[in-house]
């Protein structure tokens, strides 16, 4: 089979991206696959990779050919080679959120993970939320300010809505960037400002005091649902420093420690949110567990953070689907 592996992006999480893809190229089996790796720039080129052993980065290689998306069952500057299956291993703004889906849909190319709908929808926090509480799924209390609005916001009356302390988060962003935990008037409007850098939609959410509970789901429609990993924080809330940066992040335990209720309910809760948003082929549900029992779903990331010690893949891992083969799965799941 022939396999494309876009890495990169035009989104802030281009580097996570691109230690996702390194992790992927990895195990994809050689007898099995002849590999394309295909960089999208910071910009947003399509730049083909000289080899495929490595993750090249080309963002300052102009001299690296260009790719273009035909809306009709081809990639331009391949020698007329077609891809069977793209692995978009991207995360973020144009490339998690249904854009590059939309492209491969168009140029009918099969591709890894969600649809163009549900990557759409699970990128924006806010709408994600709205359905979710439709089917009677839990979420957090949360106000929506548009961009148009971001100097007419009261703390005051957010503050008596949702109480203290509260998030804000552009709401069409991952890994945590952007995002502040607000304890006082001060700081909310920082962050404001912060997250309409990001964004033009800007949720203000209040915080859950519960366990930080995450749950991977593989499959399209006979779903695998993994046992439950947790995050221990060490700053207070698990931003993208401690996701990637600091050497003390946040630690993962995995599978959580949980009794056998919890450890169901949340699986059901991850089941449910994944079969509402009208998931595919993969998705890890973040969730909080409240000490009463309850279940909160934070947010679902269509194509998760997936080095080969991240939490999607290790949770799998820990339920007896090791990394290569989930690889191997997830190319499968495409093909359907
Ligand atoms: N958005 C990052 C990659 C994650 O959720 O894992
Ligand atoms: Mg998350």
């Amino acid at each position: 089979l022939n396999i494309g592996l876009l890495y990169g992006g035009r989104s802030t999480e281009h580097e996570v991206s691109m230690r996702s893809a390194e992790s992927i190229l990895a195990v994809l089996d050689k007898n099995k696959y002849d590999v394309v790796l295909i960089h999208i720039t910071k910009d947003g080129e399509w730049r083909l990779a000289p080899g495929s052993d490595e993750i090249a980065d080309l963002n300052d290689d102009e001299s690296a050919r260009k790719l273009r998306v035909q809306p009709s069952g081809q990639l331009e500057g391949l020698d007329g080679r077609m891809l069977d299956v793209i692995i978009p291993v991207l995360h973020g703004t144009f490339g998690e959120d249904g854009t590059v889906q939309g492209l491969l849909e168009l140029a009918e190319i099969p591709y890894v993970g969600c649809n163009v709908r549900s990557s759409a929808v699970c990128m924006d926090k806010d709408m994600t939320k709205r359905l979710l509480k439709l089917e009677g799924i839990d979420v957090a209390d949360s106000v929506l300010f548009k961009h148009h609005e971001k100097d007419d916001v009261d703390f005051t009356a957010v503050e008596e809505q949702l109480g203290l302390p509260m998030f804000v988060k552009p709401v069409n962003q991952g890994s945590s960037v952007g995002v502040s935990k607000v304890t006082d008037a001060g700081s909310f409007r920082e962050a404001l400002a912060l997250a309409f850098k990001y964004d033009t939609k800007v949720m203000v959410e209040s915080a859950l005091a519960g366990r930080e509970i995450e749950v991977s789901v593989l499959g399209n429609s006979d779903l695998f649902v993994s046992v439950p990993g947790e995050i221990i924080p060490d700053d207070g809330f698990y931003s993208y420093d401690s996701k990637y940066t600091d050497e003390n992040g946040a630690a993962l335990e995995i599978p959580a420690k949980l009794d056998e209720t919890d450890k169901q309910n949340l699986q059901k809760v991850a089941l449910k949110t994944f079969e509402t948003l009208d998931c595919e082929g993969m998705a890890r549900v973040d969730m909080f567990l409240l000490e009463d029992g309850r279940i909160f779903v934070n947010e679902v990331n269509t194509f998760p953070g997936f080095t080969s010690i991240s939490m999607y893949p290790k949770l799998l891992e820990a339920s007896g689907v090791e990394y290569s083969e989930l690889v191997d799965r997830l190319i499968t799941l495409a093909l359907e």
